[in-house]
């Protein structure tokens, strides 16, 4: 296997698909099937996208074979995401050829990055359309209907679905994701990302808190705000006032002290002191920070476009521990990069052991084509080598993890309540402000989804403690 997406902790939504679940499914004549994956943004988009075909008079369904229309949001961020695609549509096609008239689209990241090429690779599907591109659907949609093969893949630079409101699926009814921005104008070298989705834009903070007001009436409890760098984020209100993340932060926060308040991802490079007092100001933001670091050593940084040092990182880890001692804290690093060195991955593991993150995805360096890196640089560290270290850095980081989640035991934690563990519906599961997974007995308390439950910590795994309620 060349790669792996390692889940330290579990991280239910990275990687994987899903299969939606509108609230009420009979109502529409029409059914569509979305499948998503890469990232949150991806399946927050799936969302927008679920919303614009209800409008359309179609349903969701969890069966795809029960679908007239079929959607696959994908990701282009490594070679292996893409071959989960292909590998599904060929899934796909079996029922398509049984059943004519049903429709294959393909949305996101794959899509933009293919373009029409994609109707000639993959005979099967009829529509192509990419990130910025959902408003067309419907009438794509009809073109396809009419035997035309379509595809739209026009980036934006202002789209931002702020009037959208998402369909949220597949959804615990509890927690939920909003999307602050789209895009990314940093040109990491190594990654796809802007090329499929184009440059950076903030949307409309009005939209964001009138989102997350909405969901909190509806009883969600927590929400994420979403954006591939949320530290850049930067909008200039009606009344000409700057908002910046610090502030959109303290907005959402202020919608009510028991709505909970997340982001991903940070970047090490933008994330500032304000972000960081902010955080530690109003106890319903979590202590909680994604910062992927990709590598610990500063020539590899520099190749990468990353534009810090590990010092700098290293810097950043301090600053943030200053002021939230107990700040949750995970990242993501990539094994392998162009020109790597022996001692260049030795930096990696150092750093991991100053920085004792409490979860990581770790990957093996994937060149996609287009990229900075592919163009400039030779993906020359062998495949097995690349293999080898990220077993190392997995190890090592699996040290780290076991060892961060022993240390809660004893102590106690405000739990969220998400819902009946995946094991025993006697046993509830919610997260902790730093975002560990905490399962604990019901017992004859009278908790609901949705509620705040104290738990002290009497065990703990790599992945979940284990508690009881106080
Ligand atoms: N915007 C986020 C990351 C988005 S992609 C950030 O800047 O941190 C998620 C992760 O995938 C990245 O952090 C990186 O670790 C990994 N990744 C991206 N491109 C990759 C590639 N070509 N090969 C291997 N891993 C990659
Ligand atoms: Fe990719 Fe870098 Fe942008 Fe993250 S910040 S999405 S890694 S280019
Ligand atoms: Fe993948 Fe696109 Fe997200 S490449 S990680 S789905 S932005």
């Amino acid at each position: 296997m060349a790669e792996v997406l390692h889940k330290v902790v579990n991280e239910e939504r990275q990687g994987e698909a899903f299969a939606p679940f509108a609230e009420d499914p009979n109502t529409y004549n029409k059914k569509f099937y979305i499948e998503s994956y890469g990232c949150q943004m991806n399946f927050s988009d799936s969302e927008i996208v679920a919303s614009i075909l209800q409008e359309q008079g179609f349903g969701a369904t969890r069966n795809f074979e029960e679908a007239s229309l079929v959607l696959i949001n994908t990701c282009s961020i490594r070679e292996k995401a893409e071959q989960t695609v292909r590998n599904r549509l060929q899934t796909f096609k079996s029922i398509k050829d049984n059943r004519p008239g049903m429709l294959i689209g393909v949305l996101g990241c794959m899509a933009e990055r293919l373009k029409a090429k994609f109707l000639e690779e993959e005979k099967l599907v009829d529509i192509v359309v990419g990130p910025d591109a959902y408003r067309s659907l419907p009438g794509l949609i009809n073109e396809a209907e009419g035997g035309q093969k379509t595809v739209n893949v026009l980036l934006s630079r202002e789209e931002t679905y702020a009037d959208i409101a998402p369909v949220r699926l597949d959804s615990n009814g509890v927690t939920a994701f909003v999307s602050i921005m789209r895009g990314c104008n940093n040109m990491c070298t190594f990654c796809v990302v802007p090329f499929t989705r184009g440059r950076e834009r903030s949307r409309d903070a009005v939209s964001i808190v009138n989102e997350c007001k909405d969901l909190f009436d509806r009883g969600y409890r927590e929400v994420t705000l979403l954006g591939q760098n949320v530290d850049s984020y930067h909008f200039v209100n009606a009344e000409g006032e700057e908002i910046t993340f610090d502030k959109l932060l303290e907005l959402v926060a202020l919608v009510s002290p028991l709505l909970r308040v997340r982001f991903s991802t940070s970047h090490p490079k933008d994330i500032t002191d304000d972000v960081l007092h902010t955080m530690a100001k109003y106890d319903n933001i979590c202590e909680y920070i994604h910062l992927p670091v990709q590598s610990g050593n500063t020539r590899i940084l520099q190749q990468m476009n990353r534009t810090y040092t590990r010092e700098w990182y290293l810097n950043k880890v301090k600053r943030i521990r200053e002021i939230m001692p107990d700040c949750g804290l995970s990242t993501d690093v990539i094994s392998g990069f162009c020109s790597e060195t022996e001692e260049e991955h030795q930096d990696t593991l150092s750093l991991m052991e100053m920085c004792r993150f409490d979860m990581a995805y770790m990957f093996s360096y994937s060149e996609r084509p287009g990229t900075l890196a592919a163009r400039r640089y030779e993906d020359d560290v062998p495949e097995d080598v690349k293999k080898r270290r990220l077993e190392e850095i997995i190890t090592l980081q699996n040290g780290h993890s076991r060892e961060s989640y022993k240390n809660d035991i004893g102590k106690t934690f405000k739990v969220l309540i998400e819902g009946n563990s995946k094991r025993s519906d006697a046993d509830w599961c919610g997260r902790n402000s730093q975002n560990k997974m905490v399962v604990f007995p019901k017992g004859s308390h009278n908790f609901q989804k949705g509620d705040y439950a104290n738990v002290k910590i009497n065990s703990a795994t790599s992945a979940t403690l284990i508690g009881e309620i106080v």
